[in-house]
């Protein structure tokens, strides 16, 4: 369901050059859990391990929760939040006419974005889903306080309880408490499954079932993934491989994700969490950024063309084929000159402008370009998608000799954070 090109990538000899033994002993260390943080590689056969029962309890509360409500507030940050709406989004597109809306609170300290969802909120029907696998992190946290008043100002508490569920650790937390003193539904996050690994979990599914996702085809391209990537000839290890070999051989610092489609916007907003806390680390690591094409021509596209040299790569996600396809209408005064592209489609001229971004940035600009060919955009794809670049980056985190599975980074800046606010302990 990914096919990777590496025509333009500049490093094709290095890549076939590339120990195959390194590859079979890192994928051992994955696949037999020998290596650094193994206590987090519960995500590597959740596709065919995951909880059955767990699922059909999800289903149940989720068909009496759809009947109720017409937007689901969707709390959580970071891994608890990223993949939901990286799959949300990639799959339903930016404006979905599904009965139920998600929206994403909890994933800024902003007081102008919650009071606006409030305000949005507050006459219409509405259920919350509050995610947290430490149940302790502040930003969800405190945007939990406000909706969850909000909905038992409005409908009491018994009421409340019926739209308000939680996604936790299974014994852990202040979340998990709350949520068994008030009696939330809660669903389970695995102790050995990460937040950047966690979509395939509660943590993902959840939501995505109350969106209407088929979470069933989400399973089955995960597991699709899993199984293509048992082998070590895949094309997830051999991204791994290229990003190795241009950062460490080559001295790239950063790599760029480029989509050309908006609803893909978020899934390289996930890929940039799961690639920058699993590998940025001990003085090492791409920076993982990301674009939309064309809307990035128009800005960035002037440095990667043209900026600094040797710095950044481009990554290219190429979707083979639309969710929906329209033509270019003619015009018979062709007064703004169009006539001439109206024997295409908005997809064919999509394509065009890929092919010919490729051409300018890698042939002229000297900037190394992988492609990776996406079949799709649904739900089958995202499971494949997802697990595939989760595999890729585990093997890539070990090239570089770290822990991809920890984040200790994270901590700093909440360690301050509590201390000038004044926590208890801090
Ligand atoms: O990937 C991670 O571990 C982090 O991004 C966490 O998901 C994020 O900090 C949120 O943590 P929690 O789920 O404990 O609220």
């Amino acid at each position: 369901m990914i096919k990777i090109n590496f025509k333009n990538s500049k490093i094709e000899n290095e890549i076939s050059n590339f120990s195959i033994s390194k590859i079979q002993d890192v994928h051992n260390m994955i696949e037999n859990k020998t290596g650094l943080g193994n206590d987090f590689l519960g995500w590597v056969n959740w596709p065919v391990e995951f909880d059955k029962d767990e699922l059909v309890k999800m289903k149940k509360v989720v068909e009496n929760l759809r009947e109720k409500i017409e937007v689901l507030l969707v709390v959580g940050i970071g891994g608890s939040y990223l993949g939901a709406r990286a799959a949300d989004e990639m799959i339903r597109g930016l404006y979905s006419k599904d009965k139920v809306e998600l929206i994403y609170i909890g994933n800024t300290i902003s007081s102008t974005y919650t009071q606006q969802i409030v305000e949005y909120v507050k006459d219409k029907e509405f259920g919350i889903v509050n995610i947290s696998k430490s149940g302790t992190t502040t930003e969800p946290g405190i945007a939990f306080r406000v909706f969850e008043k909000l909905l038992v100002d409005l409908k009491g508490k018994e009421a409340s309880r019926e739209r308000i569920v939680a996604v936790t650790d299974k014994s852990k937390g202040a979340l998990k408490q709350l949520a068994t003193a008030e009696g939330y539904e809660t669903f389970t996050i695995p102790d050995d499954i990460g937040g950047r690994f966690s979509v395939f979990t509660p943590v993902g599914i959840f939501p995505l079932l109350v969106a209407g996702v088929s979470v069933d085809d989400i399973f089955k391209g995960a597991k699709k993934a899993m199984e293509d990537t048992k082998d070590i000839n895949n094309d997830a290890y051999k991204y791994a491989v290229a990003r190795h070999i241009l950062h460490t051989e080559k001295g790239y610092k950063a790599e760029t994700l480029v989509g050309y489609e908006l609803q893909m916007q978020t899934f390289t907003e996930w890929w940039k969490q799961l690639y920058g806390e699993s590998e940025g680390k001990e003085g090492k690591g791409l920076f993982p950024t990301s674009c939309v094409f064309s809307t990035d021509l128009h800005s960035l596209g002037q440095f990667i063309q043209e900026g600094s040299k040797n710095i950044l790569f481009e990554t290219i996600i190429d979707i083979k084929n639309p969710n929906i396809d329209l033509n270019v209408p003619t015009n018979s005064e062709d007064l703004d000159g169009l006539n001439y592209l109206t024997t295409k489609s908005f997809h064919e001229i999509n394509k065009v402008a890929l092919e010919g971004v490729i051409d300018a940035h890698a042939n002229t600009g000297e900037v190394p370009n992988i492609v990776l060919e996406f079949d799709k955009m649904d739900a089958e794809m995202f499971g494949y998608a997802a697990y595939w670049f989760m595999k890729s980056c585990a093997m890539s985190g070990y090239f570089l000799e770290i822990n991809p599975f920890n984040q200790p980074g994270v901590e700093v800046y909440k360690t301050n954070m509590f201390k000038l606010l004044k926590k208890p302990g801090f």
